[in-house]
C-alpha cells in the first residue's frame, strides 16, 4: 500500500486579504473558501497542511522546518516576494522535495516589476493565471 502525500502549501503577503484584494486580478473568493474549494475537490486524495504569513522570516523559518517533516512536495506562493526575497529562494534552495510556485494571475501580462521571479529560481514547476484552480492544479500535478 502506498501512504497518502502530503503537502505543504504556503502563502505570502497579502494573500489573506483575497476576495477584497483587487478582485478584478484575483477573483472573488476568499482564501479559505479557496482552501475549502481545493479540499473538496481533492477529495481526501491527499493531507494538505495551508500556511500563511505577511512576514518573510516566518516564511524562511517554515520553508527551513520542512526539512524535518514527511511532506512530499511544497506549493508556494510567495506573492510579493517572489519578486524580491533572495532569503526565501536560498531557503527553497535547501528543500530536496519538489517545489510548485503558484501565482493566482498570469504574472506575464502584468507590471514589469513583476517579471523577475527570484523564488521560481529554486522552484520545480511554475504555475500562473490559473486563479483559484491555482492550487488544486499544483497539488494534482504531484498525484498524477
Ligand atoms: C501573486 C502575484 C504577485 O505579483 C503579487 O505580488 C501577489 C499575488 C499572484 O498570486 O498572482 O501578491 O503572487
Amino acid at each position: 500500500m502506498t501512504s497518502i502525500k502530503k503537502f505543504l502549501i504556503i502563502n505570502g503577503p497579502n494573500l489573506n486579504m483575497l476576495g477584497k484584494r483587487e478582485p478584478e486580478i484575483y477573483g472573488k473568493l476568499t482564501l479559505p473558501e479557496i482552501i475549502d474549494y481545493t479540499e473538496k475537490l481533492l477529495a481526501n486524495k491527499c493531507l494538505c497542511t495551508w500556511y500563511q504569513s505577511n512576514i518573510e522570516g516566518e516564511i524562511v523559518t517554515k520553508i527551513q522546518d520542512v526539512i524535518s517533516t514527511d511532506f512530499s512536495a511544497l506549493v508556494i506562493n510567495p506573492g510579493a516576494y517572489s519578486h524580491t526575497s533572495v532569503a526565501i529562494l536560498d531557503a527553497l534552495g535547501i528543500l530536496k522535495i519538489p517545489i510548485i510556485e503558484v501565482h493566482l494571475s498570469n504574472t506575464h501580462r502584468r507590471e514589469d516589476f513583476r517579471q523577475t521571479k527570484l523564488t521560481a529560481k529554486a522552484s520545480t514547476i511554475i504555475m500562473e493565471g490559473l486563479g483559484k484552480n491555482a492550487y488544486l492544479m499544483a497539488i494534482e500535478s504531484q498525484l498524477l
